[in-house]
């Protein structure tokens, strides 16, 4: 694609058509309120971010899944910082409209709340609007520190790629009611901190959709907080796919919970919208994606 092509506004619509506008923090919440789905995709580079952006998904995430999907690596654990920085320079450069969510990758957050904000400062100054951090109850104070400087966090609990071998593999989180307790408890606290959305990884269904009542109730200290699913059912607020599961390229088993957009789509940009279309509608996780 040449440089002309990412310059090029996006089309408009028809005079009198709704003008499209950035989706924000504040646009996450009235789709929130209004029960409109939250679409998001991974993405690593501009020409994907035009093809999503003109797709429709509202959220891409500069997921340290980069280290499997373009890396080859086994796991997310040796992806850096400076490669995020790097990548979502990329994406931001070519979005017009997504909100863009940058990961905090593995040991660039865990020490301190001043380690991630160092961190996160460096992902906002490349173009992000919100950043990512893995982890239960024990981060609340680093979400918390971070949002009281302004910086809007998505907190992602359940399955956590970043502690895979603490957690014995890729192996589905909260079946066991003690476990299905803490992270009940973790979505509390990380809502209560201030974390303006809730990533939830392989949980059970119906574990995903009471935290997502849960969290969807405003409190007197806190606004009502949406959540999103990876393997989590059909209950959140949202979806989030890794964009090479979606396009039927990654290397491996595919995971239960992801689908290969791309049969019966004769194009990348209508695999997109036809995953932006079924979290719409709702036709997508089906039972066969869940736990
Ligand atoms: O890194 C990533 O792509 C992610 C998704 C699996 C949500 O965290």
């Amino acid at each position: 694609m040449s440089t002309t092509a990412l310059a090029r506004p996006l089309a408009q619509g028809d005079a009198g058509a709704p003008v499209r506008r950035r989706v924000t923090s504040h646009r996450l919440a009235q789709m929130h309120a209004a029960r409109e789905p939250i679409v998001m995709l991974t993405c690593y580079d501009a020409s994907f971010a035009q093809v999503l952006d003109e797709a429709t998904i509202d959220l891409m995430l500069i997921g340290d899944s980069l280290g499997m999907v373009l890396q080859g690596k086994p796991d997310t654990l040796s992806v850096t910082l400076d490669e995020i920085v790097y990548h979502t320079r990329c994406v931001a450069a070519g979005t017009q409209y997504a909100m863009v969510v940058a990961d905090l990758p593995f040991a660039s957050y865990e020490a301190s709340p001043e380690q991630a904000f160092a961190s996160a400062s460096r992902l906002l100054a490349a173009g992000a609007h919100m950043v990512k951090l893995e982890g239960g109850e024990w981060v609340a104070p680093t979400v918390s520190f971070l949002a009281a400087r302004g910086i809007p966090v998505c907190a992602h609990i359940g399955f956590t790629p970043q502690s895979v071998h603490a957690l014995g593999g890729y192996r589905v989180q909260g079946r066991e009611p003690a476990d299905a307790d803490r992270l009940l408890a973790a979505a509390r606290a990380l809502a209560d901190a201030g974390a303006r959305l809730v990533l939830m990884e392989m949980i059970p269904a119906a574990l995903a959709g009471q935290i997502t009542a849960e969290l969807g109730q405003a409190t007197a200290a806190r606004a009502a907080v949406p959540t999103i699913g990876i393997g989590a059912g059909n209950q959140c607020s949202g979806q989030v796919l890794v964009l090479h599961d979606l396009l039927g390229v990654s290397s491996g088993v595919r995971p239960r919970f992801s689908k290969n957009f791309m049969l019966g789509c004769r194009s990348v940009a209508d695999a997109v919208k036809a995953y932006a279309d079924a979290v719409r509608n709702g036709t997508f996780p089906g039972p066969e994606h869940s736990f």
